[in-house]
């Protein structure tokens, strides 16, 4: 690890305990504010909290606001998100999903699962699961089931492994998770992207055609971000 990283871990480390406090209060404050969607996903992009805690999502605001009405329109009982990152998207779906949100990445961030967990408004019936593991990993697909516990998801945020092959899996492994009639999304779906391994355009190009889909995108010239939304055929779910 190189002396920076090394350096700004001790330092997370150290104030760990001060900046979990805080971060527990500014997620009541913004519970006892009872947002609107607007300003809920305003406040998921950049919380105010730090360190390990530190809640945001780099995200344009009019595209996610755009899934978000789109999701808050289904109704959404049980949402399912690879991809967790700083926990800005899971912080929406937990005001969004009514019975479960599955929230799953690959790196584990001491403590912040607490966090995540306590997302859900007071007097919301939602339950928050964090899984850590790799979406792609046999075992972990299992362990996504176990924690849906038979029910079908309302809502699958894809936004994990960005290359071509590791969307392709995400979609291909979780598809048939979703209820008929439900979303799936896919995030930086845009034309150019600012990285060689952000590569969610190519999928999203080879698969759109197949679909009934919608895509958020706040300028077609922009690099980076993009959304791209997929509706499941009311019949013939495909099989997990
Ligand atoms: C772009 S970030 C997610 C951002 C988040 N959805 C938001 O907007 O608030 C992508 C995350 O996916 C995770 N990830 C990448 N590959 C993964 C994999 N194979 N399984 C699980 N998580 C993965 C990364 O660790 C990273 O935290």
């Amino acid at each position: 690890m190189p002396l920076v990283e090394t350096f700004r871990t001790i330092s997370r480390n150290l104030r760990a305990p001060a900046h979990r406090r805080q971060a527990f209060h500014r997620l009541e404050h913004l519970h006892a504010d009872r947002p609107s969607l607007d300003d809920l996903v305003r406040q998921a992009i950049k919380l105010g909290t730090h360190g390990w805690y530190r809640v945001r999502s780099l995200q344009i605001p009019s595209e996610i606001l755009s899934l978000a009405q789109a999701v808050e329109a289904i109704k959404p009982r049980v949402i399912l998100e690879i991809g967790t990152a700083r926990g800005g998207t899971a912080l929406i779906w937990a005001h969004l999903a009514s019975h479960k949100l599955i929230t799953c990445d690959l790196l584990d961030k001491r403590g912040f699962a607490d966090l995540v967990r306590a997302f859900p408004p007071p007097g919301s019936t939602c339950k928050v699961e964090v899984l850590i593991g790799d979406s792609h990993a046999p075992d972990f697909i299992q362990r996504v089931k176990n924690a849906l516990r038979g029910e079908l998801v309302d809502f699958l945020f894809i936004d994990g492994d960005h290359t071509e092959a590791g969307v392709g899996q995400d979609f291909e492994n979780y598809r048939g998770l979703v209820r008929p009639g439900g979303l799936i999304a896919f995030h930086d779906i845009a034309e150019k992207q600012p990285l060689a391994t952000n590569q969610v355009q190519h999928f999203w190009k080879r698969i759109r055609g197949q679909h009934d889909v919608r895509e958020f995108v706040a300028d077609r010239g922009q690099c980076g971000f993009g959304i791209g939304v997929i509706r499941t055929p009311l019949q013939n779910a495909a099989g997990a």
